[in-house]
């Protein structure tokens, strides 16, 4: 049997998080960089992507990051690109990025929201949306399994959430549609990518306090509303997706591919 050490051993792993300046993604770069990882963050807001590589540093970390638009398909091909020259290699990439939608056509107050009901939908915002939360993941697998197949494999894990699967009226309508289509394509990429040695697989959060939304979390009736749901009586720190992010980069994940892991205090069971 593996020593623990060793079934969770990705030190010297070449790493993308994207999104990973804020949030889920901090935790993921986090988790990895602690571990021996090398890890390069792309995320569009420099001035956050400092901070974050600044305080991994301060604990060791192999970190570094670049400034990119992961709707932007020309700088995300260049900044693999680049990792592959620092790094000789991509073995594991988080594909997370991702932006919120809104207010849904409900509040959390039970009430009708005119501004979040579809025949006044705002057609930039839901290309948007589209287009970071779903478009890019595209890319970002497109891109990490043309640099895997030429190394024999690696890890590719998308955040999706559990709106893929459950419809939320406070959440804004966009949102819904395009985790779902992440879902989906994650389990089409690992029918075609498994043969190449990559594995594909998501996390689906529940409600996590991070900035999402302007951090819209931290305001108390929306709080209240997601914490309401929680089986365990509270919403997510991004501290509690560490274990699950190492687990499916490591050795120990080793037969799991085409997965979705809902790490939601088990709020799916109650909205459902
Ligand atoms: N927080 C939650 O409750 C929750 C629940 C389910 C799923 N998720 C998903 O988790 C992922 C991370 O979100 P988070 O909650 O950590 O939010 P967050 O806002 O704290 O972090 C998201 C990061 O992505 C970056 N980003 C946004 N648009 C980008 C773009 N176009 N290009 C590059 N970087 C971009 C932001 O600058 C930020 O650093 C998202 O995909 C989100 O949909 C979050």
């Amino acid at each position: 049997m593996a020593a623990l050490d060793e079934m969770f051993d990705v030190r010297g792993k070449s790493t993308i998080v994207t999104g990973g300046a804020s949030g889920i993604g901090r935790a993921y770069a986090e988790i990895m960089a602690e571990h021996g990882a090398r890890v390069c963050i792309f995320d569009i807001d420099a001035s956050g992507l400092n901070k974050t590589v600044a305080a991994i540093r301060g604990t060791g970390g192999d970190v570094w990051s670049q400034t990119a638009d992961v709707a932007d398909r020309t700088a995300m091909a260049d900044a693999f690109d680049k990792v592959a020259a620092e790094h000789g290699r991509i073995d594991v990439v988080f594909a997370n990025a991702g932006i919120d939608a809104g207010p849904g056509f409900m509040t959390p107050e039970g009430e009708r929201n005119p501004d979040g009901a579809i025949d006044v939908m705002d057609d930039a915002h839901w290309d948007r949306v589209i287009e970071v939360n779903l478009s890019s993941v595209y890319t970002t697998i497109k891109l990490s399994a043309r640099h895997m197949k030429r190394t024999g494999g690696g890890r590719i894990i998308v955040t999706s959430s559990v709106a893929a699967q459950i419809n939320e009226a406070i959440v804004g309508l966009p949102y819904m549609p395009a985790k779902a289509g992440v879902d989906h394509l994650v389990r089409n990429a690992a029918m075609e990518l498994g043969v190449f040695g990559i594995h594909v697989n998501c996390i689906s959060p529940g409600p996590f306090m991070t900035n999402i939304a302007g951090g819209r979390l931290k305001n108390p009736a929306d709080r209240a509303a997601f914490e309401a749901q929680s089986l365990i009586g509270r919403i997510g720190d991004p501290e509690d997706i560490k274990g699950l992010a190492l687990y499916l980069a490591s050795p120990a994940a080793s037969y799991v591919t085409g997965a979705q892991f809902v790490i939601d205090g088990g709020s799916r069971l109650r909205i459902a």
